[in-house]
């Protein structure tokens, strides 16, 4: 009796549970002398006639799978007697970071349509991101922040998704919306703080009242100019008042007085009778 090739108890316990698919599948078995001989090696063109739904599914959405490979590349052997019914995704994918990460089939869950079937990781990911977004991970490690610490799903919970800021902190100030922050921080390294753009001065204000207020009530033309026009780059960072100015008095009196301050007091609130 030919399916008596398949005399396993698997084998059993589909006929008595799944009697349809069974009889189907004894139907195949028995006008398929595929398992007839034991001399008869399976062929390419075998597969589909018992496995109908994993063919279908590869044609349809197999990609490269479906032109590149065929089924006995990925399966070499077949049970009972077969043991190696299946190849490691690296036997033929190596020489990227991003195929030494392991557990392929967590994230392309349907190797007969790896790319249709990915899924986002249900577990945290770090090094599995970085395997491709390599930039990313050096972007952290020259300006570690608690971000570095966290997971990359803990934020991108779906591939490509970008989250807001606001989605996890409160704002420094009621009138500031998501789109402002990254005026000041960038995601991956937030406390690299560059004020970029116009900024309003309501922004700094809120940690820097004084100077604020100072800046806001001067009659001096400094009051005209805005925060970030003077502190630029990196925060905190301030420009030398001779960076604008160079040195505009008489040399005698910047040799006696290195500080511009101790006769024009405040940058913010100038003494200036001009
Ligand atoms: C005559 C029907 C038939 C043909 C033809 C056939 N298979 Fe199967 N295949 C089965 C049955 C029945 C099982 C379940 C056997 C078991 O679990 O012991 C199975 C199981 C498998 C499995 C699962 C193995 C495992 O470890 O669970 C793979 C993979 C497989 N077949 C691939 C193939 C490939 C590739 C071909 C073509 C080269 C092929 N089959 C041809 C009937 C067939
Ligand atoms: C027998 C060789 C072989 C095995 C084993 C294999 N692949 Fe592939 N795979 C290929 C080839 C060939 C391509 C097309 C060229 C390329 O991208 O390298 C490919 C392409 C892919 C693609 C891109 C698909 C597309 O349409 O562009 C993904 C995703 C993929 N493989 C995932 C996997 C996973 C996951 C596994 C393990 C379950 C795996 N592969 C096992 C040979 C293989
Ligand atoms: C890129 C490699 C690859 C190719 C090509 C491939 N398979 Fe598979 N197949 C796998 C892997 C890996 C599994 C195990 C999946 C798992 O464990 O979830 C599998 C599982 C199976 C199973 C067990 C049931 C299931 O769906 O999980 C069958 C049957 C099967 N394949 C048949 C085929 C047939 C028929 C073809 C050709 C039309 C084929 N496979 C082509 C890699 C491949
Ligand atoms: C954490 C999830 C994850 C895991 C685990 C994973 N992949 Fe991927 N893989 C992806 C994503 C996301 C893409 C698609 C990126 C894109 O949109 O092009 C991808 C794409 C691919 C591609 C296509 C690459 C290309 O350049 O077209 C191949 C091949 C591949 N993966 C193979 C593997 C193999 C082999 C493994 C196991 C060693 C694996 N993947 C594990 C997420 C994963
Ligand atoms: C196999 C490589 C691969 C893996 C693994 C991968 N990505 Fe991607 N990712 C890509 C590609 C390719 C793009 C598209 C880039 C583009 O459009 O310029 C992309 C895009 C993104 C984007 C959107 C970029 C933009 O410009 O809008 C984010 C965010 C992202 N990935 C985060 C992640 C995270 C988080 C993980 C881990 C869970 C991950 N990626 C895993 C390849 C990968
Ligand atoms: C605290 C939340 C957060 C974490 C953690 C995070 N990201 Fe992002 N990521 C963002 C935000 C927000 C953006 C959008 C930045 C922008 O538009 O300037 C972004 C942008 C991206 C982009 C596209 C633009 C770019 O900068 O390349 C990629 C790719 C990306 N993230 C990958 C990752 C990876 C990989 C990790 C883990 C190592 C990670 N992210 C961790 C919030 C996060
Ligand atoms: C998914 C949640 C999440 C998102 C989205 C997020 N953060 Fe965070 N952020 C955190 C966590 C968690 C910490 C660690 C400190 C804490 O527990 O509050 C943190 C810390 C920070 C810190 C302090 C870093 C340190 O090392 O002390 C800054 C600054 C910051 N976030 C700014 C931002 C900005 C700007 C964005 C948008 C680009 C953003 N965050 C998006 C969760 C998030
Ligand atoms: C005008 C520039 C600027 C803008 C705009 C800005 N920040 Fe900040 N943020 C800073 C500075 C400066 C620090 C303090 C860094 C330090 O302590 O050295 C800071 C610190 C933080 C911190 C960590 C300290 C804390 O207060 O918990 C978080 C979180 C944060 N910002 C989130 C945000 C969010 C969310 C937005 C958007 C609504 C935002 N920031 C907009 C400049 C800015
Ligand atoms: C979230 C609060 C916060 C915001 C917003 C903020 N700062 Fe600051 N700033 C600080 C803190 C805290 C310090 C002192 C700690 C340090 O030196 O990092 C500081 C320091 C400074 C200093 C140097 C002070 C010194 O004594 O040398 C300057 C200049 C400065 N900030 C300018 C600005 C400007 C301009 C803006 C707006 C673009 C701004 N800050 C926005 C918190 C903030
Ligand atoms: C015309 C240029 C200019 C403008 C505009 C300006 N600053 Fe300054 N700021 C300076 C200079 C120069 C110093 C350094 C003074 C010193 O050497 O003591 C300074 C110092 C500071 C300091 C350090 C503490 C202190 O008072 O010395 C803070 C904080 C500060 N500025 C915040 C601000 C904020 C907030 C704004 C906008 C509301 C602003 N500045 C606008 C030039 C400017
Ligand atoms: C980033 C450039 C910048 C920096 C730094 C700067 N200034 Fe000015 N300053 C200006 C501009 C622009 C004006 C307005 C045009 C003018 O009057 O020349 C001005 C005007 C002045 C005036 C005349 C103001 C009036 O209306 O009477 C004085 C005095 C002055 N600055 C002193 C200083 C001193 C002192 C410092 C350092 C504490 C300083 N400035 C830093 C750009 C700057
Ligand atoms: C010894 C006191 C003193 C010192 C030190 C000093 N200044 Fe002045 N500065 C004055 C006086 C007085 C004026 C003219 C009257 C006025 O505008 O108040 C003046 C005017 C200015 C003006 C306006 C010039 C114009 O043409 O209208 C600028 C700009 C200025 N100073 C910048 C500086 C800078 C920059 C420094 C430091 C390198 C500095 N001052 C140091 C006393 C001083």
């Amino acid at each position: 009796m030919k399916f008596f090739v398949f005399g396993t108890s698997r084998f059993t316990f589909l006929c008595g549970i799944k009697c349809g698919a069974a009889f189907a599948l004894l139907f195949v078995c028995l006008t398929t002398p595929v398992f007839a001989s034991e001399a008869v090696e399976l062929q390419a063109g075998d597969c589909g006639k018992c496995h109908r739904f994993q063919l279908q599914m590869i044609a349809e959405a197999g990609g490269r799978h479906a032109t590149e490979i065929g089924c006995l590349d990925c399966h070499p052997q077949h049970p009972p007697k077969g043991t190696e019914t299946q190849v490691d995704c690296t036997l033929c994918h190596e020489g990227q970071a991003h195929f030494e990460i392991g557990d392929c089939l967590h994230c392309h869950v349907n190797p007969h349509r790896p790319l249709e079937t990915l899924r986002d990781p249900l577990k945290p990911a770090r090094k599995e991101c970085l395997s491709c977004h390599s930039d990313v991970g050096q972007e952290m490690a020259v300006a570690p922040s608690r971000h570095s610490e966290l997971f990359c799903n803990r934020c991108h919970n779906t591939h490509k998704e970008i989250p807001g800021c606001l989605d996890c902190h409160g704002p420094h100030l009621g009138e500031q919306f998501a789109r402002d922050c990254l005026r000041c921080h960038s995601a991956h390294q937030p406390l690299q703080v560059i004020a970029a753009g116009y900024v309003p001065a309501s922004f700094c204000r809120v940690c820097h009242a004084r100077q604020a207020s100072n800046l806001a009530d001067t009659n001096t033309n400094h009051g005209g100019i805005n925060c970030t026009y003077c502190h630029k780059g990196v925060h905190p960072s301030t420009s030398a008042c001779q960076e604008c100015h160079g040195l505009p008095h008489p040399q005698a009196i910047h040799s006696e007085h290195t500080d511009c301050l101790e006769c024009h007091g405040d940058a913010h609130r100038l003494i200036s009778h001009r």
